[in-house]
C-alpha cells in the first residue's frame, strides 16, 4: 500500500465511511498550516476559480464572485484586518485570502432565492480543486461582517457569505501550539442515519432501510 492509499483507508476508518465515494471527497481537509514563503501560482489560482465557475446554480445565474487579495500587496489588509483573531493568527502564513461573494437577485418570489446557496456550491468546487492541487484552502465565517464589506466597497446588493485562505502546505511546527493537535486530529462525521429521513419529517432522522 503507497501513502495515497494508506492516508484513504485512515481516513475511511477515522470517519467511520461505510461506502466507496471518491477520494477526493475525503483527502480535503480544513488545514491551518502553510508555507508563507511558497507561492500559490498564478495558474493554480485561475484553475480553482475556473472549477468554481463551472458550478451549477439556480436558473444559471452563477451570483457567486471571488473578491481575493495576495501576500505582500496593499489589499492584503483590506481581508486580513476584518478576520477575528484566532484566525489571523494561523491565515498570516497564505498566500491568497478572500471572500466568496454572491450578488442579492431577487427572484420575484417565483422560486426561492438560493444565491448563498449557489454560492456554496460553487466554494465547494473551489475546496475541491484545491485539494486535488494539493494545497490548504480553508473557508471562514470568523470574521467582523461591517469591516469587512466596508473595506472592500460592497454594495447592498451583494453579500459576503465566506472568507477564505488559500496557502501551500507547511510544516505544522508554524502553528501555534494550540492549533497542532488539530491539524491530524479526527474531523467526525455524523452518521448516514443522522442526517437522512423517508418521507415526513419525524424529528429525528430514520435511515434503517439503508444500512449498508
Ligand atoms: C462556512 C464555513 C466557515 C468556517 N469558518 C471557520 C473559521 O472561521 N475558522 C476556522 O478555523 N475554520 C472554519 N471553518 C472550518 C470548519 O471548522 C471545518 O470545515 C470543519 O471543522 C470540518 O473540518 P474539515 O473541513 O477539515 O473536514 C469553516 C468552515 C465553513 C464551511
Amino acid at each position: 500500500m503507497n501513502n495515497y492509499e494508506a492516508q484513504i483507508k485512515k481516513v475511511k476508518e477515522e470517519r467511520g465511511v461505510e461506502f466507496d465515494i471518491d477520494p477526493i471527497f475525503l483527502l480535503r481537509r480544513s488545514s491551518r498550516a502553510m508555507d508563507p514563503n511558497v507561492p500559490v501560482t498564478d495558474r493554480q489560482f485561475m484553475t480553482i476559480v475556473e472549477a468554481m465557475r463551472q458550478a451549477p446554480s439556480s436558473s444559471n445565474k452563477q451570483p457567486w464572485s471571488i473578491l481575493f487579495a495576495k501576500r505582500e500587496t496593499d489589499n492584503w489588509p483590506l481581508f486580513f484586518d476584518a478576520l477575528y483573531k484566532g484566525n489571523q493568527v494561523w491565515v498570516k502564513n497564505g498566500w491568497i485570502i478572500g471572500a466568496f461573494v454572491s450578488e442579492k437577485y431577487d427572484t420575484g418570489k417565483l422560486t426561492t432565492d438560493t444565491y448563498s446557496f449557489d454560492n456554496g456550491l460553487a466554494t465547494m468546487s473551489f475546496l475541491l480543486e484545491s485539494s486535488r492541487q494539493g494545497l490548504v484552502a480553508h473557508p471562514m465565517a470568523g470574521y467582523d461582517e461591517e469591516a469587512l464589506r466596508k473595506n472592500i466597497d460592497l454594495p447592498p446588493t451583494h453579500q459576503v457569505d465566506a472568507m477564505f485562505v488559500l496557502g501551500v502546505p507547511g510544516e505544522v511546527e508554524l502553528l501555534e501550539e494550540r492549533f497542532r493537535a488539530l491539524e491530524t486530529s479526527v474531523s467526525e462525521r455524523k452518521k448516514i442515519g443522522d442526517i437522512l429521513t423517508e418521507g415526513k419529517f419525524k424529528g429525528e432522522a430514520f435511515s434503517s432501510a439503508f444500512e449498508s
